[in-house]
């Protein structure tokens, strides 16, 4: 049978369009999804849109629209620019979609029966930026550090989830890495954090109006964070299609960026195990893309349209910019000065000049036989290593070794100096020219999750279909 593997992005606010923080986080699930699918797969890759709350109705407000219409016109372009940036996700959820809405309220039922729920007044501090109530401790000079705004002091009687009656055992699924928390300092970070007295919260809003009814109380709405979880779970037909749910549910893995652990790695499994149903079974952390040092986000106004990029140096150029210049669990900062001078280095010189290399060469050989490859060791070593990185979600060293095996390749050349051969000895330049197509086509395969255009491009050249244009032109 198949092995299953159900992957997902964190669903986007659609106040803006896309930025290059949201691309990512979902370029790097499309990599890992397509890497599944490669390997046989039985893949399901999701991601979409977190359509409700305060934070998005004001931005409909401020643009003069109602907030249904206001958020179909931004899914359109979520929905655009994935297609645009090659994103390969089998399915896409919206959280004012009925699928949704039904599977919320089903999960709320059995989260009331659970006996877990009870009433009491709220007050507190309100971030709408980040959608959630937010201490004292957290601000800095009295703000909201994430979007550099005063919170708001909210006081209503909501109905709260006994979250805290299922930390111990949050914790020991932590611990035990029945929930995979990685990187290995995010899981301390984690596990410290559980330690310190976290204290219910509550599931529901009184005053937001943008949102799904709580089924059991109509005059209050699911608090955002808790019905946008629930995505994970709606998506795959939670108490509508058992086949389907069954199939793919727990999650292999939840990709999300360190601002929304604490969503994903504690309250997520104590609503799962609330309702009777098993947590994820890994929940890889990524770092922020910053400009500058500061966090790119769309609220701060200092994001980067990932489609300008891909526009200007081409996708592929980006997709693999952003996966191998930054260790996926670490910060990185953005410049394209970076980009420009990985383009030439990497890509024109790397890539593109190999196999331009290989292509001229190849032209002038007659190969009948195909003996046999004498980087055969080089690849097999280079296979493990890769192998191993994705494993570990380590993008950069998976990038790392195929290029490894690039420059391999060019001292191949160097060494053998395959323009003399041609002229002196026919049976060896064919050798070394089948042990490079050979190569090659190898290298392909490894490149195929990253940069799917480029790969199929270089087996079209290969076998001369298109009439070879440089890859990458030198900027
Ligand atoms: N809607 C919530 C998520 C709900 S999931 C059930 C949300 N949305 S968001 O639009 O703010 O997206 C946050 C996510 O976008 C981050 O966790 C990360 O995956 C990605 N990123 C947004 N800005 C980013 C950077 N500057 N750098 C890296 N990733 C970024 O939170």
């Amino acid at each position: 049978m198949k092995k299953k593997f159900y992957i997902t992005t964190p669903i986007y606010y659609t106040n803006q369009a896309p930025h290059i923080g949201t691309a990512y986080t979902t370029i790097a699930a499309d990599v890992l999804a397509r890497y599944h699918r490669q390997k046989g797969d039985d893949v399901l890759f999701l991601t979409g849109t977190d359509e409700h709350g305060e934070k998005i109705a004001c931005a409909a407000e401020k643009a003069g629209k109602s907030p249904q219409e206001f958020v179909d016109g931004i899914v359109e372009k979520f929905k655009k620019n994935w297609k645009t940036l090659n994103i390969s996700n089998d399915d896409f959820i919206r959280t004012t979609g009925l699928r949704h809405k039904k599977g919320v309220a089903k999960f709320l039922l059995k989260l009331e029966k659970s006996n877990k729920i009870y009433q009491d007044e709220y007050r507190g501090l309100y971030c709408t930026g980040c959608e959630k109530f937010i201490t004292k401790k957290e601000l800095i000079d009295g703000k909201c550090p994430d979007h550099q705004k005063e919170p708001e002091l909210i006081s209503e009687t909501n109905y709260f989830f006994k979250f805290t009656d299922f930390l111990p055992q949050v914790k020991k699924l932590i611990k035990d890495n029945k929930i995979l928390i990685e990187p290995k300092e995010r899981k301390k970070e984690v596990l410290s954090l559980i330690n310190q007295d976290l204290g219910n919260f509550s599931i529901s809003r009184q005053n937001v109006t943008w949102g799904i009814p709580l089924p059991f109380d109509q005059k209050q709405n699911v608090w955002v964070w808790v019905e946008a979880l629930q995505n994970y779970v709606t998506a795959i037909g939670y108490e509508d299609n058992k086949k389907k749910f069954n199939q793919y549910w727990p999650a292999d893995l939840h990709l999300v960026a360190k601002d929304i652990v604490k969503f994903h790695a504690i309250f997520w499994p104590a609503l799962l195990l609330a309702v009777g149903l098993k947590p994820p079974k890994r929940i890889f952390v990524h770092g922020f893309l910053t400009s500058d040092g500061q966090k790119m986000s769309k609220s701060l106004g200092n994001a980067i349209d990932p489609i300008h990029l891909a526009d200007k140096y081409g996708l592929d150029s980006l997709r693999y910019f952003l996966l191998r210049e930054f260790a996926f669990g670490q910060d990185g900062d953005f410049s394209i000065k970076r980009l420009e001078e990985r383009y030439n280095a990497d890509l024109a010189n790397g890539l593109g000049n190999l196999v331009s290399r290989i292509l001229t060469l190849s032209a002038k050989a007659n190969i009948k036989n195909t003996s046999s490859n004498e980087l055969s060791s080089e690849i097999k070593s280079t296979q493990a290593k890769y192998h191993q990185a994705i494993k570990q979600i380590k993008f950069h060293e998976a990038l790392e070794s195929i290029w490894r095996l690039i420059g391999v390749c060019d001292e191949y050349i160097e060494k053998n100096k395959p323009w003399q051969l041609v002229k002196d000895n026919q049976k060896k330049f064919s050798q070394v020219i089948s042990s490079l197509l050979n190569t090659i086509k190898e290298i392909t395969v490894l490149l195929e999750p990253f940069m799917p255009d480029t790969s199929k491009k270089i087996l079209s050249q290969l076998k001369g279909n298109k009439k070879a244009e440089a890859l990458f032109p030198r900027l």
